[in-house]
């Protein structure tokens, strides 16, 4: 079965086409130069660019893999969480691609894709650890079975992601810092300085994270100016690595779990990717770097683990969501059985 995924939750317009859990082809567009001079995404500019471009996308992922859209045997569309008027445009082109070929549909929640896509490069046994680092989200949750997740913990204020890139809109970088600083990071010495990681003690909330603290010091020391660039970010990407390594060796702790998959935008850092590969006792897993960040490929996965078990969605009621839990997604229904899932 040859699923179409369609990814449109932030600046970027992705497709992928998946078939037996290997991507066969992907295509992707953002609109980043467009948003240049405003220091961040400005939603409608992106919805309207990703309206502009949809038929090009579409067109390219075709055109690659030689077939017609007729040849689509199904298509997955993220739903939420993001930007609601990027959404609209995935959801509302997926509807309509699904009405006109009669195909069947399902509306993704984003989070599901970034914990899917580490099964385009790797094999892994159930249960482990997924960690999602992204620029909207980090979550730490145990992936116990094919589409069932236990929430651990998540970010009680800022995103890993959105903190470098707060850090890097103040030092000028263009959004989003993520590359960049990663690769001053690696040049700086992590331990130069030494910032406070925070612990939660509270029962139920022992597995989440905070990171606005990191922010106000970094941010505090570079208004005083005289610092060094490089040590400055390596010490901040160290003191991210302090704080989720903490949460996962609790984790371990307490079921034994060694093995752990980072994923999401973040996890294509490569001085995380090393300092964590370095952890004896722990096996980590990455995506390879066109599948960390967002991408059509993982939409279409996680797609195609849901129609090939009798998932669908209704075409008349699938709509696009700024927030959406992970279990919770009211678009998802059992064929023949009727009943929300989750
Ligand atoms: O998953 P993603 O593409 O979009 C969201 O769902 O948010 O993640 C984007 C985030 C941004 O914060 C970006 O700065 C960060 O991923 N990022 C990186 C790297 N590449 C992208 N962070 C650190 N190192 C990188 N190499
Ligand atoms: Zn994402």
């Amino acid at each position: 079965m040859k699923i179409l995924g369609i990814e449109t939750s932030c600046d970027d317009t992705s497709m992928g086409i998946v078939e037996n859990e290997k991507c066969l082809s992907m295509t992707r567009a953002t609109s980043e130069d467009f948003h240049k001079k405003y220091g961040g995404i400005v939603p409608e500019i992106a919805a309207r660019k990703q309206l502009e471009v949809f038929p090009y996308v579409l067109d390219d992922l075709i055109n690659k893999l030689n077939i017609k859209i007729e040849d689509i045997d199904g298509l997955s569309v993220t739903i939420g969480p993001g930007l609601v008027g990027s959404l609209l445009v995935g959801v509302e082109v997926a509807r309509t691609l699904a009405y006109s070929l009669e195909k069947p549909l399902i509306g993704i929640n984003h989070l599901e894709g970034h914990i899917y896509s580490i099964f385009f490069d790797n094999k892994i046994e159930f249960p482990f650890q997924t960690l999602i680092i992204s620029g909207g989200h980090t979550i730490l949750l145990i992936f116990e079975d094919h589409l069932k997740y236990k929430i651990l913990g998540e970010t009680v204020d800022d995103a890993c992601g959105e903190i470098i890139d707060k850090i890097g809109r103040r030092l000028n970088f263009q959004y989003p810092a993520g590359e960049e600083l990663d690769k001053l990071a690696l040049k700086g010495d992590p331990l130069y300085y030494k910032f406070s990681t925070p612990r939660f003690k509270e029962k139920n909330k022992e597995y989440n994270f905070s990171f606005s603290g990191i922010k106000t010091e970094i941010l505090n020391i570079i208004k005083k100016g005289n610092f060094n660039l490089e040590n400055l970010i390596s010490s901040l990407f160290y003191a991210i690595y302090e704080s989720l390594m903490n949460n996962i060796k609790k984790v371990y702790n307490s079921t034994g779990i060694n093995k752990i998959s980072v994923v999401g935008g973040v996890s294509a850092s490569k001085f995380l990717r090393k300092i964590f590969l370095e952890e004896k006792n722990f096996e980590f897993y990455f995506p390879s770097f066109s599948f960390s960040t967002d991408n059509g490929g993982m939409i279409a996965l996680v797609g195609e683990e849901y129609l090939k078990r009798g998932y669908e969605s209704n075409i008349f009621e699938i709509d696009a969501v700024s927030s959406l839990e992970i279990n919770k997604n009211p678009f998802i229904y059992k064929k023949n059985l009727g009943g929300n899932y989750g």
